[in-house]
Protein backbone atom coordinates (compact mmCIF):
# COMPACT_ATOMS: atom_id res chain seq x y z
CA UNK A 1 0.00 0.00 0.00
CA UNK A 2 1.67 3.47 -1.08
CA UNK A 3 0.00 6.46 0.20
CA UNK A 4 1.08 9.76 -1.91
CA UNK A 5 -0.17 12.80 -3.50
CA UNK A 6 -3.12 12.56 -5.90
CA UNK A 7 -1.86 12.71 -9.30
CA UNK A 8 -3.52 12.94 -13.04
CA UNK A 9 -3.00 8.82 -13.34
CA UNK A 10 -5.51 8.17 -10.44
CA UNK A 11 -8.48 9.62 -12.09
CA UNK A 12 -10.21 5.91 -12.86
CA UNK A 13 -9.19 4.85 -9.75
CA UNK A 14 -10.96 7.36 -7.89
CA UNK A 15 -14.05 7.61 -9.96
CA UNK A 16 -14.22 4.04 -9.20
CA UNK A 17 -13.86 4.76 -5.59
CA UNK A 18 -16.34 7.97 -5.40
CA UNK A 19 -18.95 5.83 -7.27
CA UNK A 20 -18.16 2.84 -4.75
CA UNK A 21 -19.17 5.39 -1.48
CA UNK A 22 -21.82 7.35 -3.34
CA UNK A 23 -23.66 4.00 -4.02
CA UNK A 24 -23.35 2.56 -0.33
CA UNK A 25 -23.87 5.92 1.73
CA UNK A 26 -24.91 8.78 -0.76
CA UNK A 27 -25.10 11.19 1.82
CA UNK A 28 -21.50 10.69 3.11
CA UNK A 29 -20.60 12.26 -0.47
CA UNK A 30 -21.05 16.01 -1.67
CA UNK A 31 -23.02 14.72 -4.71
CA UNK A 32 -26.62 15.26 -4.48
CA UNK A 33 -27.35 12.47 -6.92
CA UNK A 34 -24.93 9.61 -8.33
CA UNK A 35 -22.25 11.89 -10.35
CA UNK A 36 -21.56 11.56 -13.98
CA UNK A 37 -18.33 11.49 -15.85
CA UNK A 38 -18.55 15.27 -16.30
CA UNK A 39 -18.80 15.79 -12.52
CA UNK A 40 -16.27 13.65 -11.89
CA UNK A 41 -13.79 14.82 -14.15
CA UNK A 42 -14.56 17.94 -12.99
CA UNK A 43 -13.94 17.34 -9.14
CA UNK A 44 -10.49 16.09 -10.23
CA UNK A 45 -9.82 19.43 -11.99
CA UNK A 46 -10.17 21.07 -9.04
CA UNK A 47 -8.78 18.97 -6.85
CA UNK A 48 -5.40 18.79 -9.47
CA UNK A 49 -5.67 22.70 -9.73
CA UNK A 50 -6.17 23.52 -6.13
CA UNK A 51 -3.18 21.84 -5.16
CA UNK A 52 -1.27 23.29 -8.19
CA UNK A 53 -2.46 26.81 -6.31
CA UNK A 54 -1.89 25.43 -2.74
CA UNK A 55 -5.40 25.79 -2.07
CA UNK A 56 -5.96 21.92 -1.56
CA UNK A 57 -4.04 19.11 0.21
CA UNK A 58 -4.69 15.83 -1.51
CA UNK A 59 -3.47 12.66 -0.48
CA UNK A 60 -4.47 8.84 -1.68
CA UNK A 61 -3.32 5.14 -0.73
CA UNK A 62 -3.21 2.69 -3.36
CA UNK A 63 -2.65 -0.35 -3.77
CA UNK A 64 -1.25 -1.68 -7.53
CA UNK A 65 -3.49 0.99 -9.71
CA UNK A 66 -6.39 1.07 -7.46
CA UNK A 67 -7.38 3.76 -5.42
CA UNK A 68 -8.66 2.64 -1.71
CA UNK A 69 -8.93 5.95 -0.10
CA UNK A 70 -8.48 10.02 -0.62
CA UNK A 71 -8.82 12.42 1.34
CA UNK A 72 -8.83 16.02 0.78
CA UNK A 73 -8.51 19.86 2.94
CA UNK A 74 -9.95 22.73 0.86
CA UNK A 75 -8.74 25.87 2.09
CA UNK A 76 -12.31 27.86 2.51
CA UNK A 77 -11.21 30.94 4.78
CA UNK A 78 -8.12 32.68 5.28
CA UNK A 79 -7.34 29.85 8.04
CA UNK A 80 -9.65 26.96 7.84
CA UNK A 81 -9.73 24.55 5.38
CA UNK A 82 -12.60 21.70 4.74
CA UNK A 83 -11.86 17.71 4.94
CA UNK A 84 -13.50 15.02 2.94
CA UNK A 85 -12.30 11.60 3.19
CA UNK A 86 -13.38 8.52 1.91
CA UNK A 87 -11.81 4.72 2.34
CA UNK A 88 -13.18 1.43 0.79
CA UNK A 89 -15.50 -0.91 2.50
CA UNK A 90 -13.07 -3.57 2.45
CA UNK A 91 -10.29 -1.32 3.98
CA UNK A 92 -11.96 0.44 7.09
CA UNK A 93 -11.33 -0.05 10.17
CA UNK A 94 -7.28 -0.41 10.10
CA UNK A 95 -6.26 2.88 10.79
CA UNK A 96 -5.81 4.09 6.91
CA UNK A 97 -8.54 7.02 7.46
CA UNK A 98 -6.36 8.36 10.40
CA UNK A 99 -3.18 8.11 8.63
CA UNK A 100 -4.24 10.08 5.67
CA UNK A 101 -5.84 12.71 8.21
CA UNK A 102 -2.48 12.97 9.75
CA UNK A 103 -1.09 13.12 6.16
CA UNK A 104 -3.12 16.13 5.06
CA UNK A 105 -2.95 18.09 8.11
CA UNK A 106 0.73 18.62 7.84
CA UNK A 107 0.71 19.50 4.74
CA UNK A 108 -2.02 22.04 5.48
CA UNK A 109 -0.20 23.34 7.51
CA UNK A 110 2.38 24.65 5.30
CA UNK A 111 -0.43 26.00 3.08
CA UNK A 112 -0.92 28.31 6.30
CA UNK A 113 -4.33 26.43 7.39
CA UNK A 114 -4.82 26.27 11.15
CA UNK A 115 -7.96 24.55 11.81
CA UNK A 116 -9.77 21.85 9.76
CA UNK A 117 -12.93 20.81 9.70
CA UNK A 118 -15.49 18.61 8.80
CA UNK A 119 -19.20 18.74 7.84
CA UNK A 120 -21.48 15.58 8.90
CA UNK A 121 -24.58 14.56 7.60
CA UNK A 122 -26.52 13.77 10.94
CA UNK A 123 -26.93 9.93 9.04
CA UNK A 124 -23.24 9.54 9.26
CA UNK A 125 -22.35 8.31 12.95
CA UNK A 126 -19.44 6.32 11.91
CA UNK A 127 -17.92 9.72 10.46
CA UNK A 128 -18.78 11.53 13.68
CA UNK A 129 -16.80 8.94 15.60
CA UNK A 130 -14.24 8.50 13.48
CA UNK A 131 -13.84 12.57 13.18
CA UNK A 132 -13.80 12.85 17.39
CA UNK A 133 -11.38 9.73 17.29
CA UNK A 134 -9.21 11.90 15.34
CA UNK A 135 -8.91 14.91 17.39
CA UNK A 136 -11.61 17.09 16.36
CA UNK A 137 -14.80 18.93 18.48
CA UNK A 138 -18.17 19.31 17.87
CA UNK A 139 -18.67 23.16 17.15
CA UNK A 140 -21.14 25.08 18.73
CA UNK A 141 -24.04 26.90 17.73
CA UNK A 142 -24.50 24.89 14.09
CA UNK A 143 -27.16 23.54 12.35
CA UNK A 144 -25.40 20.37 10.47
CA UNK A 145 -23.11 18.50 12.72
CA UNK A 146 -19.92 20.75 12.28
CA UNK A 147 -16.39 19.34 13.64
CA UNK A 148 -13.19 21.06 13.77
CA UNK A 149 -9.29 20.56 14.84
CA UNK A 150 -6.23 23.06 15.15
CA UNK A 151 -3.55 21.77 13.20
C1 LIG B 1 -15.31 7.49 8.10
C2 LIG B 1 -14.18 6.75 7.39
C3 LIG B 1 -13.38 7.71 6.55
C4 LIG B 1 -13.24 6.13 8.46
O1 LIG B 1 -12.11 5.54 7.81
P1 LIG B 1 -11.31 4.30 8.46
O2 LIG B 1 -10.09 4.07 7.66
O3 LIG B 1 -12.23 3.15 8.62
O4 LIG B 1 -10.95 4.90 9.89
P2 LIG B 1 -9.81 4.38 10.92
O5 LIG B 1 -9.61 2.91 10.75
O6 LIG B 1 -8.61 5.25 10.79
O7 LIG B 1 -10.56 4.65 12.31
C5 LIG B 1 -9.95 5.30 13.42
C6 LIG B 1 -10.91 5.22 14.59
O8 LIG B 1 -12.11 5.96 14.28
C7 LIG B 1 -13.26 5.28 14.82
N1 LIG B 1 -14.15 4.83 13.74
C8 LIG B 1 -13.86 4.73 12.40
N2 LIG B 1 -14.95 4.33 11.70
C9 LIG B 1 -15.93 4.15 12.61
C10 LIG B 1 -17.29 3.72 12.49
N3 LIG B 1 -17.86 3.41 11.32
N4 LIG B 1 -18.04 3.64 13.63
C11 LIG B 1 -17.50 3.96 14.83
N5 LIG B 1 -16.21 4.37 15.01
C12 LIG B 1 -15.44 4.47 13.90
C13 LIG B 1 -12.71 4.07 15.59
O9 LIG B 1 -12.49 4.49 16.93
C14 LIG B 1 -11.41 3.79 14.89
O10 LIG B 1 -10.48 3.13 15.67
P3 LIG B 1 -10.66 1.52 15.93
O11 LIG B 1 -10.95 0.88 14.60
O12 LIG B 1 -9.33 1.12 16.51
O13 LIG B 1 -11.80 1.38 16.89
C15 LIG B 1 -14.72 5.57 6.51
O14 LIG B 1 -15.62 4.81 7.28
C16 LIG B 1 -15.46 6.03 5.26
O15 LIG B 1 -14.83 6.28 4.21
N6 LIG B 1 -16.79 6.14 5.34
C17 LIG B 1 -17.60 6.53 4.16
C18 LIG B 1 -17.34 7.95 3.74
C19 LIG B 1 -17.55 8.95 4.87
O16 LIG B 1 -18.45 8.84 5.66
N7 LIG B 1 -16.67 9.97 4.89
C20 LIG B 1 -16.75 11.07 5.81
C21 LIG B 1 -17.66 12.11 5.23
S1 LIG B 1 -17.84 13.52 6.30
Amino acid sequence: MEIRELEEKDYRGLCSLVLQVYDEVPYATSFGKRPDERQLSELMQRKLEGMRSKTVVDFVAVEGDRVVADCEIVKSTETGGLIGILVAGDHRRKGLGRRLVEKCSEKAKLFKMLEVYAEIDDRNEGAAEFFSRCGFREQEGEDALVMIRNI
